[in-house]
């Protein structure tokens, strides 16, 4: 049996209050609020095991590193990696993303190549490629999607030629909810001999990933969505294409040997973190990893969809509310704006109420462009959230748009 009970128990900030009204959270696809075992993991590395990893011969840098390294097996494993060089340890999915574009691109794009964004990206799948196109003359084509938030897949071998290289596209569209048949589209990309690049920020928390079944070639994706801190993120990369690419960052950790005449690099994974890692967040990452492990994913999933049904079933009692994105696979995503109500205004009487959605572009300009508006509102759902919870949206929803029509 799914306990959301038991599960809200784990999460302390659940039980504050905001504007003297119980805490109502829904906007974990922003980020996600963390468990006691991760903040308290967090706790007990800096009470207890901290010192700088891959550096000393002493008992605590021994104990760090064992710790780090061992998080980085816990993710490989969760996310089905062949390999330990193949995750990489990042400052979060946009540092991903930044990678790939920068260290793939530099080696692997020339101009007059070019790249295929989905239109439903995050700014943080769409801007490092545009910088690499313009540095190298590369031409972005873009992936549509329709009107009810589908990606177009059918549309992608027409704009595959010769000189594609990559295809960017998310695993669950932040703002739509909607989860692109990601199969169909690396299966088209691959016979082209073009490379999938997926930003799994949203997808990994609903429904997870095997990146090995899946095959893509790079998948990015952060910790905070994930029930674990902010600040530490992932970079998986097949290895063959892993090795070719030069660092993107450059300092300690990342280098073999180092003269004023010639620097060689650290074999994978070392090659892509330069500096201190942030151990500490990454080894919470392992620990939030394995809180959801011990949960029913099944159940959760089906906890989530349930709930986001029934919130749209209920706003779309409201007149004038439209949702945007209604594939029937989407995650738990719903956004919606309601006619003659600015998103904003909306947002600001729920956060009276206690209530934090998000409001605005969510970081997807090019979708509110699609939809031709200025934002939107956006609830998102997680594990913790209950049916009052989406009652009490609802009827706060319907209290401001009184006040505000
Ligand atoms: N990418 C995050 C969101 O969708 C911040 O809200």
């Amino acid at each position: 049996m799914f306990d959301v009970k038991a599960i809200r128990e784990d999460f302390p900030i659940l039980a504050s209050q905001v504007n003297g009204k119980p805490l109502i959270y829904l906007d974990s696809g922003a980020t996600a609020q963390k468990p006691r075992q991760v903040i308290e993991c967090i706790e007990r590395m800096y009470r207890h095991h901290n010192a700088n990893i891959h550096r000393g011969v002493h008992h605590l840098s021994a104990i760090a590193t064992d710790m780090y390294e061992q998080a980085r097996e816990r993710v490989r494993a969760f996310i089905n990696a062949s390999s330990r060089e193949e995750v990489i340890f990042t400052a979060g999915a946009t540092a991903s993303l930044n990678t790939v574009a920068y260290a793939w691109g530099e080696t692997f794009l020339s101009a007059g190549d070019n790249i295929i964004i989905s239109e439903m990206e995050h700014h943080s799948n769409i801007v490092p490629w545009q910088l690499v196109a313009q540095r190298k003359g590369v031409e972005i084509r873009v992936l549509p999607f329709d009107d009810a938030g589908r990606l177009c897949v059918e549309q992608l071998s027409a704009l595959l030629d010769e000189r594609s290289r990559m295809v960017a596209v998310t695993q669950a569209s932040n703002t739509l909810g909607t989860r692109p048949d990601l199969p169909e589209i690396v299966r088209i990309a691959h016979a082209n001999g073009t490379l999938v690049t997926v930003d799994g920020c949203q997808g990994i928390v609903h429904g997870g990933v095997d990146v090995s079944e899946l095959d893509c070639d790079f998948y990015a994706f952060s910790a905070h969505k994930l029930y674990g801190p902010t600040g530490v993120g992932v970079l998986y990369g097949k290895r063959d294409i892993l090795e070719q690419m030069p660092p993107f960052l450059c300092g300690g950790d990342m280098v073999d040997r180092v003269s004023f005449q010639k620097t060689t690099y650290a074999p994978l994974p070392l090659k892509f973190e330069a500096g201190t890692a942030n151990f500490v967040d990454a080894v919470a990452l392992g620990e939030a990893i394995g809180y959801v492990e011990k949960l029913d994913l099944q159940a959760v999933e089906e906890h989530e969809k349930a709930l986001t049904r029934y919130a749209e079933e209920q706003l779309l009692q409201i007149e004038g509310l439209r949702i945007y994105g209604t594939t029937a696979d989407k995650c738990s995503i719903v956004s919606f704006n309601v006619e003659g109500v600015h998103h904003y205004d909306l947002g600001m009487i729920l956060d009276k109420l206690g209530i934090a959605i998000r409001t605005g572009q969510h970081c997807a300009e090019p979708v509110m462009q699609h939809y031709d508006t200025t934002g939107m509102c956006r609830a998102s759902f997680a594990m913790y959230n209950t049916t009052e919870e989406v009652d009490a949206l609802v009827a706060g929803v319907k209290r401001a748009v009184r006040m505000l029509k």
